[in-house]
């Protein structure tokens, strides 16, 4: 493999991902000296930029998105080496006279990433056209490729870019992102869970009562309601980032840390998931959203779009037999929290005299995957001077305050570094996505069909639907924020 700098070529550069996103991910690595020296960036996209001109914008977006990052030192040579190309992403020609300007900036053998940070719908088209231009080819270099989410709509449309990607790229040089899997917190869970051995043996039905993911967002659908529209939750949200959260806590111990043993694990707990059959949809899954939703522009006025979607899962393996996981997302949320709650057993007998009425708690684990980024151990402890009382207590780790509070980096910092040395670990392969389909498909089809429940509503600023609570409390469950009822 060539020893000379790689090039990352952006397709959709003039885009908002590229500029909220990964410029500013690329340059917090150019300053930590972990991006190869040289490294060229290029643009691609079809306004008439000169180098300079986009150079300008990005130098904008920095201001915007990472004003704290900024260092001019840094910046002027970060900025030698970006450059742009004008072109189409849906002509061929315009491949060709990229293919053309990479060679004559690269000047010999280079490893390539490209970034398709384009619209979902041009990506079978731009592999396509990188293919047939030879730009896939690795006699001189690797060539690698990101995919952004979302990768299809549903099963068939998945595979069916699957089979388009596949075309063009060998597996092997695909990486579908998921930026969940990018995040600090989320690559904790693996090391929480295996590089310690007092969690591992009670990590099972013996033990855990139920698992609860929730990933609520305060915002709502702003400017993307477009787009949202015609996703919902189910797709923006659980199919990818939620399901790699569920499977990171539910995997077997992979043996060894490398991409195919991790993955192979998290396709395994994903076969294992019972789907929910498209009649069954209503005892399983809550829909609603928000009131005003319909009012944004975007959004059709007879929507049913779900903005929020609470859902139970079973897991059909030795580990999990018989305990819950219950899932819940949505917009326009009472505050933005991505949390997962794993709450165990209640203790089998009980020898102290506690007032009528009073139940011991179940110990609670809360991996708090964002804000205030940590973990929580919920415990009961006897009230000093009492003779048996007992309070719930935490014990808590707080990434800030035990590794500094410089801030976590941002998840895509980690990925696009990890996709230019070529390990796949934290992307998803084909049947990873072919897998997730399989389970929101049928969800998705229930979902719009007779089957399905009523569409619940919720006051923007809450928890989401009073139906959603009434749901889980029929498995005598509560919903959990912190450890603590919510
Ligand atoms: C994206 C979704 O994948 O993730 C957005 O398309 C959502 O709708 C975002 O807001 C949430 O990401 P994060 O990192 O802010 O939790």
């Amino acid at each position: 493999m060539p020893d000379t700098p790689p090039s990352i070529v952006i397709f959709g550069a003039s885009g908002d991902l590229t500029q909220r996103k990964l410029i500013p991910a690329l340059f917090n690595q150019s300053k930590k000296g972990r991006l190869p020296v040289g490294t060229r960036i290029v643009g691609y996209a079809r306004r008439p930029y000169s180098h300079d001109e986009f150079r300008s914008l990005l130098r904008e977006a920095l201001g915007k998105f990472a004003p704290k990052a900024f260092d001019s030192a840094v910046w002027d040579k970060f900025a030698a080496n970006l450059y742009y190309q004008k072109g189409d992403l849906s002509t061929a020609e315009d491949f060709v006279a990229l293919e053309a300007i990479l060679k004559s900036i690269e000047g010999g053998p280079a490893n390539r990433l490209y970034y398709l940070a384009t619209a979902p719908e041009y990506y079978s088209a731009v592999c396509g056209y990188l293919g047939a231009a030879g730009m896939t080819r690795e006699e001189e270099g690797a060539r690698r490729i990101i995919i952004e989410k979302p990768f299809g709509t549903d099963g068939a449309s998945a595979d069916a870019l699957n089979q388009e990607v596949h075309a063009a790229f060998h597996e092997r040089q695909v990486y579908r992102i998921d930026h969940y899997l990018g995040k600090e917190t989320a690559q904790n869970i693996l090391f929480f869970r295996f590089a310690n051995t007092i969690f591992e043996p009670i990590w099972n039905r013996n033990y855990i009562f139920s698992v609860q993911i929730t990933v609520a967002e305060d915002v709502d659908v702003g400017h993307r309601a477009g787009y949202y529209d015609h996703a919902g939750v189910l797709r923006d949200m659980f199919q990818n980032h939620i399901l790699q959260l569920l499977t990171l806590v539910a995997m077997e111990p992979p043996a060894s840390f490398t991409a195919d043993s991790i993955r192979n694990e998290k396709v395994k707990v994903l076969q294992a998931i019972r789907p929910i059959p498209l009649e069954s949809v209503a005892q399983n899954v809550v829909r609603a959203q928000y009131r005003k939703y319909r009012d944004a522009e975007g959004v059709a006025p007879n929507s049913e779009t779900p903005t929020y979607v609470a859902m139970r899962l079973h897991i059909d393996n030795w580990r999990w037999q018989g305990v819950p996981f219950y899932l819940r997302s949505g917009k326009a949320l009472a505050t933005k929290l991505s949390e997962i709650i794993i709450q165990f057993r209640r203790p089998p007998h009980v020898m102290f005299n506690f007032p009528e009425g009073h139940r011991p708690i179940s110990n609670i684990l809360a991996i708090r995957i964002q804000p205030d980024e940590g973990i929580h151990l919920r415990f009961d402890a006897k009230v000093p001077d009492t003779a048996q009382e007992t309070r719930s207590v935490d014990m808590e780790f707080h990434f800030r305050n035990s590794f500094g509070d410089g801030g976590l980096p941002d998840a895509y910092e980690r990925l696009i570094l990890d996709a230019l040395n070529g390990d796949a670990s934290l992307f998803t392969r084909s049947d990873e996505i072919e897998a997730a389909w399989k389970l929101m498909d049928p969800i998705l089809q229930g979902l719009a069909s007779p089957h399905a429940p009523p569409l619940a509503f919720y006051e923007a600023g809450t928890w989401g639907p009073a139906e959603a609570d009434a749901f889980i409390a029929r498995d005598n469950r509560q919903w959990l924020v912190g450890g603590m009822h919510q």
